[in-house]
């Protein structure tokens, strides 16, 4: 299996009282193609700050993001975007959807960038929100949701392009465990049917369970595991 991120060196830091805080320490870990896998640590050990990187929100203070064979880290902010764009889906652990919008117009936003007409663009954003259980509440603002529907909206516009990689910052925090193993099984299924990468920080026993790789991030350091 070929890799589909790889860190060398890499380092994260940030600034405080003009002291510098080390977050990420020369880590140097691979992520596989079409890989289910969990990143765990306690809360503030850098699980945030790692999907950060990898979906090239931030950029590291010293070493490398290989990803697709290039080093990515350190693109102009317009080539990142383009990445982002094509190949990741980015599920934030609070969701930023876009409140005016309906859940349908928020799963379905980048489609149209990606080359969908308008047709397909709501065709593939219902399919997905009823992949997800909540096509029925398609035409609802998300403050009109409960935090699960949300989050579940917030996982269908990161899936509905099919991206080659979801990073997802704990995805089933809002979710019962009924519909935690739903959307797990859809994320299993992607991954078999479309070779979708999966990566996810999380506390959830039921996500941790189906993990490949297990990330163990403790200070600044990471570890993996089975
Ligand atoms: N730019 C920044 N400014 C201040 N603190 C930061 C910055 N980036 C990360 N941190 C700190 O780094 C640590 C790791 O944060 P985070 O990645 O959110 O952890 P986790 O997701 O594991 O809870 C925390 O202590 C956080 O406050
Ligand atoms: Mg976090």
């Amino acid at each position: 299996m070929s890799a589909l991120y790889r860190l060398q060196n890499l380092d994260y830091s940030y600034e405080w009282n003009k002291q510098k805080v080390p977050v990420l320490k020369t880590l140097n870990i691979s992520f596989d193609e079409a890989c289910f896998c969990c990143i765990v640590g306690p809360s503030g050990s850098g699980k945030t700050t790692l999907l950060n990187l990898l979906g090239l929100l931030d950029a590291p203070t010293n070493g490398q993001i290989i990803f697709g064979g290039k080093d990515v880290g350190n693109l102009p902010e317009s080539e990142k975007e383009n990445i982002r764009l094509h190949q990741v889906g980015f599920v934030f652990q609070s969701f930023y959807l876009i409140p005016t919008l309906t859940i349908l117009e928020n799963t379905s936003y980048f489609l149209p960038s990606l080359g969908y007409s308008s047709v397909d663009a709501k065709k593939t954003a219902l399919e997905t929100l009823d992949l997800l259980g909540i096509a029925n509440h398609a035409n609802k603002k998300p403050l009109e949701l409960s935090g699960g529907q949300r989050q579940r909206a917030a996982i269908a516009r990161a899936i509905a392009k099919k991206p080659a990689v979801v990073l997802a910052d704990e995805p089933t925090a809002n979710l019962d465990s009924e519909t935690s193993e739903k959307i797990i099984g859809a994320f299993k299924e992607l991954q078999k049917s479309q070779r979708t990468s999966f990566i996810f920080s999380t506390h959830d026993s039921h996500l941790v369970k189906y993990a490949e790789t297990i990330y163990h991030i403790k200070d600044g350091q990471i570890s993996t595991g089975a």
